[in-house]
């Protein structure tokens, strides 16, 4: 097991050297701040840090403020104040501010041993009981049996436990992150975190802050330190969802730093380094995107280092009936079942949203059901045609519908979708320059392309 490491912050010299050497026996790695901002350098320098010892009274700053900051910034970490000067009062606050114990100077080693292995204790429970939680809330298993499946599953089975930097290419709706999920899950990093960052969805002037963290008034807003995703994905993963939608700018100033593996917090002057695997994810052909001058060649060789393929729905049809079962139990946990025929009616349709759109129309079709059964009947009109073609959910509307159909919000939707996906082939797919252009926000844009499986 590796030792932990404990950081002691007290003014007094002599403290530091008798604590830190009784620790240092109890087989602990010991580091030490002689001052409540030397602490916080410590503590965003990015060096782990598993337990904080802090005294009280320190002439920079005062040993409460700094416990404020160090809960603000990072909640899990545990700190045990100690004081001579201890009042009721200042443990009663110090507790209420987070700290894990408080013990009095003069300290004696029995009870200090204790509580430093209690509060050990507690963050390594805390911590067992988050990764749990994140684990069982969120596993989606890869569904399905087709040719083309059991070759993805294949792949991510050999390539997840080797360090490889991954690509995963796929149309929208595909599963594209289901497959990052499961190759995090399967991968040696598995205990530590996967942190995304969807680089379609966050503005271009706060991609930098978002993935490297940001100093103490950096710009206007930033109140306080921020940790970057970088910083929180160390010794995990990094997904980088929807990297074709990154700007030139931000493409070059990431290149560096992934392949350094060092940055600096925006607005800061010190070096961070981490350990992190990257996976990326595009919907779009970034091979094309680089002939269109969109996206950087030497990103695209740096990021490509394994690429993996997620097939459209069409290609693996076979997999629709597992696929319905899966998303019936999820949405009317087993009460609600589809008959043959309209499942077999599924197969008429290219399904340019994906697995998504499929979710999507069994979800509508549970909702709007009145027994127990789906049937043909119950379906969009366009599946029942045996046409192939058509747009994404129910939405197969025209611009002529939206003035016929006689439900508001669905002509709205007919109406939406009609208009973004012109919009979007003017700007040639580019969600800010469309967003810009429409007077939207970038974000919102985003939103309103996946909720109407408009294809981009
Ligand atoms: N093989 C699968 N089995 C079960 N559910 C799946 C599978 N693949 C995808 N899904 C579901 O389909 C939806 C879309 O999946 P996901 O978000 O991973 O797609 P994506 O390729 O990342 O899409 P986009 O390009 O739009 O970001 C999700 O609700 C997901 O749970
Ligand atoms: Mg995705």
């Amino acid at each position: 097991m590796t030792k932990k490491t404990i950081l002691i912050v007290d003014d007094e010299e002599s403290i530091l050297d008798s604590i830190g050497d009784v620790l240092q026996d109890e087989g602990y790695r010991v580091k030490t701040a002689s001052g409540g901002k030397e602490c916080l350098e410590i503590l965003e320098s990015g060096e782990p840090v598993d337990l904080v010892l802090l005294d009280i009274w320190m002439p920079d700053l005062d040993g409460i403020e700094v416990l404020k900051k160090v809960k603000e910034s990072w909640p899990f970490l545990p700190v045990i104040i100690m004081s001579g000067h201890g009042t009721i009062e200042t443990a009663v606050s110090a507790t209420k501010l987070g700290a894990h114990d408080f013990i009095e100077k003069p300290l004696s080693i029995e009870p200090l041993l204790i509580s430093v292995e209690n509060a050990l204790k507690f963050k390594e429970l805390q911590e067992e009981n988050r990764l749990l939680k994140e684990k069982s809330s969120k596993i989606v298993e890869i569904t399905g049996k087709s040719e083309k499946i059991k070759q993805l599953k294949e792949q991510i089975r050999i390539v997840a436990p080797t360090d490889a930097w991954i690509l995963i290419q796929g149309e929208n709706g595909t599963g594209k992150e289901i497959v990052a999920q499961t190759i995090h899950r399967l991968s040696k990093r598995s205990n530590r975190p996967m942190v995304e960052v969807n680089c379609a969805a966050i503005p271009d002037e706060l991609i930098e802050s978002e993935l490297f963290g940001h100093e103490k008034g950096a710009f206007t807003g930033a109140v306080s330190m921020k940790r970057g995703k970088f910083d929180l994905a160390n010794g995990g993963t990094l997904f980088l969802d929807e990297i074709g939608d990154m700007a030139l700018k931000t493409q070059a100033k990431i290149l560096r730093i992934i392949q350094e593996q060092k940055f600096e917090r925006v607005g800061g002057s010190k070096t961070i380094s981490v350990d992190v695997r990257i996976i990326a994810a595009t919907n779009k052909n970034l091979e094309e995107e680089i002939k269109k001058g969109n996206f950087r060649e030497d990103l695209y060789f740096r990021l490509n280092v394994i690429p993996i393929e997620v097939p459209p729905l069409r290609e693996r049809k076979e997999d629709i009936p597992l696929l319905v079962q899966e998303f019936l139990n999820e949405f009317s946990k087993g009460t609600i079942e589809m008959e043959k025929e309209a499942i077999e009616a599924l197969y008429n349709y290219d399904w340019p949203g994906n697995i998504r759109e499929l979710r999507n129309l069994i979800e509508r079709l549970v909702i709007l059901s009145r027994g127990n059964l789906i049937t043909k009947k119950d379906l969009p009109k366009h599946f029942l045609s045996g046409s192939s073609v058509g747009d994404a959910q129910v939405l197969s509307g025209s611009e002529a519908e939206c003035f016929t159909c006689p439900d508001f919000k669905r002509a709205r939707a007919i109406f939406e979708k009609t208009y973004l996906e012109r919009k979007l082939s003017e700007f040639g797919g580019n969600i800010k320059r469309t967003a810009e252009s429409i007077g939207i926000e970038r974000r919102h844009l985003y939103r309103k392309i996946k909720s109407l499986g408009i294809q981009n």
